[in-house]
């Protein structure tokens, strides 16, 4: 047979070999096998651009040619049209004739100083990168070859300064829907706080509020110097040490935040996490807990699956967090008005409040 396009199919899949043959159609394109395969190369082409200076080079000429962009990053002619070239595929130049410039995109996300600076984030996010070249190892015998848990301080230092815009903007938007700007005094405890973006939107929103921030020796210097900065040192005592262990006064917090720590701690210790907060808040406060979560089904929400899949790959007992999870957690330590919200888009955040427990009969 010469004239099927698919004759594979055609051979086997017959109503008398196997029945209505709902196979028996055109194939799927291997557009999303490539796409994955060169997901690969886009990742490291990103890489390079940022590590090169690509986008703040071009933002500061405003547009350029290879030629003029060449010699002022000391970098050869052909590899650099290549790799601006990849750049205008991916949606992060445009291109016409000779002249390149930055889009929107490149421009928000991709340079140093945009609004929504990513530029330091694009290298750490996914872990160290050989954990991901040993993830069939990992799924075989769950053992990570580098969890991050072997050098803290090392990944989470760049990590948190990485993200701080972006965790920052998130926590002064949750604000304004949380009305923080209208409740001056607010005590808030920040555990994990990074460089402490949480703690640092509740304290520039509400006037008079004070702040316990927590992480571990080595990324708290990190907080102490952004809180220096930002003039609020007087607001704000630092708490070193492991959040599982510290100590935690009773009853004391408007507000206690879990942000972005859930993930890497698995679900006996995120439940107790949760329970700790609770005790920590007053009568009337709130828990966030920030993070990317997956739905029930961990079907409807890849980011949250994916997410996941980053926590198995590098950490000792970090995984996919779903909803219903967390929802159980917050349940279980008696948290009431239970709700979700995206201050930026995919990035959700769980609120829920410590209500007077109250006895029936
Ligand atoms: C993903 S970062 C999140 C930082 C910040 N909360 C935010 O949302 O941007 C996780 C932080 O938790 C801290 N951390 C992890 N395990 C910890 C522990 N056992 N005790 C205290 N801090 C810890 C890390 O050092 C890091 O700063």
């Amino acid at each position: 047979m010469t004239d099927s396009p698919y004759p594979e199919i055609k051979k086997t899949h017959t109503m008398a070999h196997t029945g209505r043959p709902w196979r028996d159609r055109k194939p799927p394109p291997s557009a999303s096998v490539w796409s994955v395969i060169q997901g690969f190369g886009n990742y490291w082409t990103l890489v390079a651009a940022i590590d090169l200076g690509v986008f703040d080079t071009i933002e500061r000429l405003r547009s350029t040619t290879v030629n003029v962009l060449a010699v002022d990053l000391k970098v050869a002619l052909i590899p650099l049209q290549h790799l601006l070239d990849a750049l205008v595929s991916l949606g992060y130049c445009d291109q016409v004739d000779d002249i390149y410039e930055l889009t929107e995109t490149s421009e928000r996300y991709l340079t140093t100083q945009g609004p929504a600076s990513m530029a330091a984030l694009v290298r750490g996010a996914p872990g160290p990168h050989q954990n991901w070249t040993h993830l069939a190892d990992t799924i075989r015998t769950g053992i990570v070859t580098e969890p991050i848990e072997n050098d803290m301080a090392g990944f989470y230092g760049p990590l948190v300064q990485a993200t701080f815009p972006t965790q920052l903007r998130a926590s002064t938007r949750l604000g304004a829907r949380l009305g923080w700007t209208r409740r001056p005094n607010l005590r808030v405890l920040d555990l994990g706080a990074g460089m402490a973006p949480w703690a640092i939107g509740v304290l520039q929103s509400s006037p008079g509020s004070t702040a316990v921030v927590n992480d571990i020796p080595g990324v708290i210097n990190l907080a102490q110097a952004t809180v220096e900065q930002l003039h609020l040192t007087d607001r704000v005592e630092f708490r070193s040490g492991n959040f599982h262990d510290i100590e935690i006064e009773s009853d004391q917090y408007d507000i206690v935040v879990l942000g972005n720590i859930c993930r890497t701690e698995g679900d006996e210790l995120s439940r107790s996490l949760v329970a700790r907060a609770h005790d920590a808040l007053k009568v009337g406060g709130s828990i966030l807990i920030v993070d990317y979560f997956a739905d029930k089904t961990r079907k409807f929400n890849p980011f949250g699956v994916q997410m996941g899949l980053t926590m198995l790959a590098n950490t000792v007992r970090g995984a996919m967090l779903t909803d219903e999870q967390v929802v159980k957690w917050l349940q279980d330590a008696q948290f009431t008005a239970i709700r979700l919200l995206e201050p930026i888009g995919f990035h959700f955040v769980y609120v829920a409040d410590k209500q007077l427990t109250t006895f029936t009969h």
